[in-house]
């Protein structure tokens, strides 16, 4: 019989930058023109959104905001290193980077060979590593055991899709590429096969909007928008039929719910300057209490007016930690009011 670890974690894009530039998104969305200038009048914030920032714009405050994540980051693989998993299967969102118009599955399986990445081709900016652009990023691939799985869960009825090749061999969508980099943050090497499964987290703007942000009001935006993503009561059943197939398979699976929870830039009740944090403080409550109740009764238009689209990949973790009987043995809840979302941590056993 297989073993499962269960952990969670962010991909927040910003920690490749230096501290000075990661309270960029806040930067741009107070260029938001139709954001009234009440709003974004510093005078208006929450006084510990004013202190967060000071008078540095949030440079300070990124390094402690970095260094709360990256302990996480350390416990996580101390505790992956520990387990010695056969294979890390990492659920994370695509946002119009290897799914497009050809096709957006709602879940998809990728049974990969060996890739050999290149994370930093096309960015100009500098990354916190200060490695070139031409560094390659090797990542193993677990092609049998993701089709062993594939195989396994439409068995279970779930009509999952599955992929052996990313639309470019060198490009990983950033939610499995940062959760690749900040695992290995220290840059020892990753030596486990990986399994990315994939969660359309951003539903009706994935093609509309690339998934990406728009100016409030959505001024430069079409209104054409996709069809929905899978609901959050899905994620969770495709969480535990994965978890099934982990525990009757013969390997040491690790599994990892992939994102930040709420996101600024997506929260218009704050006019996008803030995340939703109360709201993440509740969901954070029902899973250290295991009050599952609360995560079963998540609406799709609940998620998204608190900019918690991604908490899907999460929705797939607790499914498979309720489906196992699994206990969070430690977590931990980041917030913060000017980088962007609140990025939550969890190791369960
Ligand atoms: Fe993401």
């Amino acid at each position: 019989m297989g073993e499962v670890l269960a952990l969670g974690m962010t991909h927040y894009p910003a920690l490749v930058n230096p501290d000075e530039r990661m309270a960029g998104i806040l930067r741009w969305v107070l260029e938001d023109e139709a954001i009234p200038a009440e709003h974004k009048d510093p005078a208006a914030w929450p006084a510990a959104m004013r202190e967060e920032y000071g008078d540095d714009g949030g440079t300070a405050s990124a390094a402690v905001h970095r260094e709360r994540c990256l302990a996480a980051f350390r416990r996580l693989r101390s505790e992956l290193d520990e387990f010695r998993p056969d294979v890390v299967v990492i659920w994370g969102d695509d946002q119009y980077e290897n799914f497009r118009e050809e096709i957006i599955p709602p879940f998809c399986l990728f049974a990969l060979d060996d890739l050999k990445l290149r994370p930093w081709q096309h960015s100009r900016a500098a990354n916190v590593w200060g490695e070139p652009a031409d560094e390659v990023l090797p990542v193993r691939g677990a092609k049998d055991m993701a089709k062993h799985f594939a195989s396994a869960m439409l068995a279970d009825g779930v009509d999952l899709a599955y992929s052996y090749r990313l639309r470019d061999e060198t490009i990983a969508p950033h939610a499995f590429l940062n959760t690749l980099l900040f695992l290995d943050y220290d840059r020892t090497g990753f030596p486990y096969p990986v399994i990315p499964f994939q969660v359309n987290c951003y539903g009706s703007y994935v093609i509309a909007r690339h998934g990406e942000p728009t100016r409030f009001g959505h001024a430069d935006a079409p209104e054409d928008l996709d069809p929905p993503g899978p609901t959050p009561q899905r994620a969770m059943e495709v969480g535990a039929a994965f978890a099934r197939a982990a525990a009757a398979s013969p390997w040491r699976v690790a599994v990892i719910g992939s994102s930040s929870w709420s996101h600024a830039f997506l929260h218009d009740k704050a006019w996008r300057l803030y995340p939703d944090i109360a709201s993440d403080e509740e969901y954070y409550r029902a899973m250290v209490e295991q009050d599952y109740a609360v995560w079963e009764a998540a609406t799709p238009e609940g998620l998204a007016a608190s900019g918690q689209q991604e908490m899907l990949n999460w929705f797939c973790l607790l499914g498979a930690v309720k489906e196992l009987g699994a206990a969070p043995t430690w977590t931990e809840l980041v917030t913060t009011r000017v980088f962007n979302s609140s990025k939550c941590f969890a190791i369960f056993r």
